[in-house]
């Protein structure tokens, strides 16, 4: 066991908190439909970040072989258990702060991180170069990313006199402490062009889909679920704002696709 990290209070309820919630729910249903555009039963992907293992389990479950990481040994305990039955699976605890030279060597056909993982450093020239020497030409690195300037969550916590969680990502770093017994943690917010800048020496970005312009973060997810006929409104606004990229940097997170070049 290694050191106990900031993440490792969460997992026992994350999938009861967020993964099963309805909106939760239904964005990661729009990732995984863009998954599948790009990986088929056979292929190896690397999953960075992988959390309690839900999106380990869908794209294991398609057969694709999946290396799921995770910085929490307690996250990577309940994805284990969640994926336990498919041999195509298999786990390892990577630090995106510390990329060791000699690990996960692949090559892989793609790797991708869902739901914030990359928010948790700031510095993605490092990533880049690292994922460089491990995807094949014309693979896709994938990232959900959560955006500097997500108008829901700001005037959420301003109605609720709370200006400074309000616009506690407008800075570009804010801190995150889950657990009073571990160091708080920083969360950056990078934005488009920033990431676009770090990966362009050996990436071509793919595309950019904003995701939760219309839905709410998971601050306000249950006032939406709780009225079905505001969730289909709100889900139906949001297929149209996700073919907008210009929506990316003011929805909750967005989700860019980057090409390895040959
Ligand atoms: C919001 S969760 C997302 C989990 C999962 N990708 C999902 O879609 O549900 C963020 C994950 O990033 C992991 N994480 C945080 N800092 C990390 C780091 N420095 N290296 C690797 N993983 C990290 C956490 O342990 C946590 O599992």
């Amino acid at each position: 066991m290694s050191s106990p990290q900031a993440f490792d209070s969460l997992a026992t309820a994350y999938d009861q908190t967020f993964s099963q919630s309805q909106i939760a729910r239904w964005l990661r249903g729009r990732v995984h439909a863009r998954l599948a555009n790009y990986w088929r039963e056979g292929q190896s992907v690397l999953e960075l970040g992988s959390g309690t293992g839900e999106d380990t389990l869908h794209l294991g479950g398609r057969g694709i072989h999946v290396t799921a990481t995770d910085v929490s040994d307690a996250m990577l305990d309940i994805a284990r258990q969640k994926t336990q039955e498919l041999s195509n699976v298999t786990f390892e605890r990577l630090d995106l702060r510390d990329l060791p030279d000699d690990k996960l060597l692949g090559p892989y056909d793609g790797v991708f991180a869902n739901f914030g993982v990359v928010n948790c450093i700031g510095d993605w020239s490092q990533l880049a170069q690292w994922l460089a020497k491990r995807v094949k030409p014309g693979g896709i690195v994938a990232f959900g990313v959560m955006s500097r300037f997500c108008l829901w969550e700001s005037a959420w916590h301003l109605l609720h006199l709370q200006p400074r969680t309000a616009f506690r990502r407008w800075d570009g770093v804010s801190t995150f402490q889950p657990d009073p017994t571990q160091p708080a943690i920083n969360i950056y917010y990078p934005l488009v062009r920033r990431l676009r800048k770090d990966f362009h020496n050996e990436f071509r970005q793919k595309s950019l889909t904003p995701m939760g312009f219309f839905l709410p973060p998971s601050d306000a997810f249950g006032v939406v679920e709780k009225r079905p006929r505001l969730f289909a409104l709100l889900t139906e606004m949001e297929e149209l704002a996700m073919q907008r990229p210009i929506f990316a940097s003011f929805a909750d997170h967005y989700w860019i696709e980057f090409e390895r070049l040959p």
